[in-house]
């Protein structure tokens, strides 16, 4: 069973052995390897159940660093890591030679990310290779936003959880792409709003929804509970699915008709950036056994309000056209 603590030198030596372990970041816990090495990179697919083809993204923890591990560094990416790094921005350029093909899964570019949490900044400069780490979760399942989500999937099969309390921000990192065209485009919604993002690259071109998903954070069933969830009006919801085995994930709003052990509230005070660092836990406590559905009702689609929204949506039992 993995151990979990504090200890940067061992989370360090372990990684220098090619091993893989659980860290910290601001988002979500990642499930960290040496970038630069197949064999850890192989064995985050092996321990997250991760098809190949499904690329990772390498965090390192200064523009420096980045240098070796691109080929083009745009001067609005000097900018953004100005203003947004370390934080949860996640941007894909032009990869160098020493960048595995195995870590972008083939493709030409490479997603860098330097993430904002203090012991995983400490760990990455202890170690002379950049780590790869998807979100210690298995394929398709919600995110962990705490040590012990990572120790409860992930515990038996790997030796050790760096631990860096409850992540701050909740949601994944927002990811860009610097198109060779010129410009850049939004491929995830996550926890940096777009619009601090477009002021200094100008509008971000989307990716219609009907497209081909060319990240698993865009695959329609993703972030899924076990139990069944569905997303819409509570009202209308609840007079469909009501039973004392589904439970209520509201926003805000609490709901005279539901009992209060079956309702849940990501933010009394309707706060976004609560309700973003709420999501994952909740939903994983109510894919305690205790629930077979869970009714969601949206969240208000401004900020990162489009990235909880985007989770709810992904979660889905069945997907449905998108609401936006
Ligand atoms: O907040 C985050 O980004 C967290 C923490 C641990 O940093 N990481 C995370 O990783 O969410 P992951 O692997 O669960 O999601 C990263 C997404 C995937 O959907 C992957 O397909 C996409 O980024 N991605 C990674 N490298 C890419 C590349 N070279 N080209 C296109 N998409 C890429
Ligand atoms: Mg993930």
């Amino acid at each position: 069973m993995a151990e979990i603590g504090r200890d940067l030198e061992k989370a360090a030596s372990l990684l220098r052995r090619g091993e893989v372990i659980g860290i910290p970041t601001e988002t979500v816990y990642g499930l960290a390897g040496n970038a630069l090495l197949d064999e850890s990179i192989l064995k985050i697919f092996e321990v997250k159940q991760r098809p190949q083809f499904n690329p990772l993204i390498l965090h390192t923890w200064s523009v420096e660093q980045i240098q070796a591990f691109v080929s083009i560094l745009p001067k609005q990416v000097h900018d953004l890591a100005q203003q947004h790094w370390p934080g949860p921005l996640t941007i894909l350029l032009p990869k160098s030679s020493i960048v595995p093909d195995l870590l972008t899964a083939g493709n030409e570019r490479v997603a860098i990310r330097i993430p904002n949490h203090p012991l995983t900044l400490s760990l990455l400069k202890k170690l002379d290779f950049p780590l790869a780490a998807p979100s210690a979760n298995p394929f398709g399942y919600i995110s962990p936003t705490t040590a012990d989500h990572v120790a409860d999937q992930l515990g038996p099969i790997i030796p050790y959880i760096l631990d860096g309390g409850s992540t701050t921000v909740g949601i994944e990192s927002t990811i860009i792409g610097w198109e060779a065209e010129g410009g850049f485009k939004l491929y995830r919604h996550g926890g940096l709003e777009p619009k601090e993002i477009e002021r200094i690259t100008g509008p971000l071109s989307r990716i219609p929804s009907s497209a081909k998903p060319q990240s698993s954070g865009m695959l329609k069933s993703h972030y899924a509970p076990t139990a069944a969830l569905f997303v819409g009006e509570i009202e209308e919801l609840w007079s469909t699915y009501a039973s004392p085995r589904t439970a209520v994930l509201s926003f805000q709003k609490s709901y005279s008709f539901v009992s209060d052990k079956q309702q849940f509230i990501l933010s009394e005070k309707g706060d976004i950036r609560e309700a973003a660092r709420n999501l994952f836990a909740y939903l994983r406590r109510l894919d305690n056994g205790d629930f077979d559905t869970i009714i969601a009702d949206y969240v208000p689609d401004e900020g990162i309000g489009q990235a909880i929204n985007d989770r709810l949506e992904r979660a889905q039992h069945e997907h449905k056209p998108d609401h936006s």
